[in-house]
């Protein structure tokens, strides 16, 4: 990355600030999907110490707390932080940075996180604090976005911004938003720092939408980058933008809703005991 992190991060965290009130109607019903997979990768069961990071509203959180774990949701969006509260009165939810946890050593049987590593200015910071946070055998498991061929909702939108915009507005400048959906990315991130019993593999998940401009509607207030680069757009590119996204949508069409393929690249590894 060439961009400064500093940035990035701040950049991200005003994006998530603002997107806090759409995220759940336009990402829940499918970031949830993936949550039964996460739990089982990371071994959650009733009594697991479990840190969710990046926790959003607690989706993952309120479900490992139905499995009888012991969770503590943790995010660096105070408006995330509030809404993950307010469903969930009795689970624990902190302010902080995936990249600096706010825990001691040794402290987790287990650390999950869904959907976030592609939001992170430093993705190797983030896993190496999962890895220091974690007891030795404890379970790590998180998952990201397939590439755009594949999880098609994002690439129909990056398409129509390359056909009818510009994709070069300036934008404090990240990591690539799929550099994890590679899984040899996953593996070579996870045993540098440390975790041994790597697993990759891919969700097979489709998004269940009610309207053909779902999709369009959805990244533009639910997520921080993409609805950026929308938000730099001149008014007529927006439109046709917008019109391609959702002609893109119609062509998934089953019966009177669109099924949009979404894949996710599940990771799953272990903190190794002392040899
Ligand atoms: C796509 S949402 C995923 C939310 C939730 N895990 C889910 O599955 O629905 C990304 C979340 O990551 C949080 N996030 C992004 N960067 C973060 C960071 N550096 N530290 C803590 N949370 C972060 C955002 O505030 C947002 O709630």
């Amino acid at each position: 990355m060439t961009g400064d992190p500093n940035a990035f991060h701040e950049f991200e965290r005003a994006g998530w600030e603002r997107a806090s009130e759409h995220y759940s109607d336009a990402f829940a019903s499918l970031t949830i999907r993936t949550v039964d997979a996460l739990l089982d990768a990371a071994h959650v069961s009733p009594g697991t110490r479990l840190l969710d990071v990046a926790t959003g509203p607690g989706l993952v959180a309120a479900a490992a707390a139905a499995r009888g774990a012991t969770v503590v949701g943790l995010d660096f969006s105070r408006a995330m932080i509030a809404e993950a509260r307010r469903r969930h009165p009795s689970i624990v939810f902190r302010d902080g940075d995936a990249q600096a946890l706010p825990f001691d050593a040794d402290s987790f049987d287990a650390v999950v996180m869904n959907f976030a590593l592609l939001h992170l200015a430093r993705p190797e910071a983030a896993v190496a604090e999962a890895h220091r946070v974690l007891r030795r055998r404890g379970r790590y498991a998180l998952t990201v976005w397939a590439g755009p061929e594949q999880a098609v909702g994002f690439g129909m939108v990056l398409e129509a911004v390359k056909a009818h915009g510009n994709p070069n507005v300036p934008l404090p400048e990240g990591p690539p938003f799929f550099r994890f959906s590679a899984a040899e990315e996953f593996e070579k991130v996870l045993s540098r720092a440390g975790f041994s019993e790597i697993e990759v593999r891919t969700l097979p998940l489709r998004w269940r939408l009610g309207s053909a401009d779902a999709v369009f509607e959805a990244v533009s207030r639910g997520g921080v980058r993409t609805a950026a680069l929308l938000r730099a757009q001149t008014p007529e590119a927006l439109a046709a933008i917008r019109a391609a996204v959702r002609r893109g949508v119609e062509a998934y069409a089953k019966g009177d809703a669109f099924l949009v393929p979404m894949p996710a690249v599940l990771a799953s590894a272990t903190r190794p005991p002392l040899t």
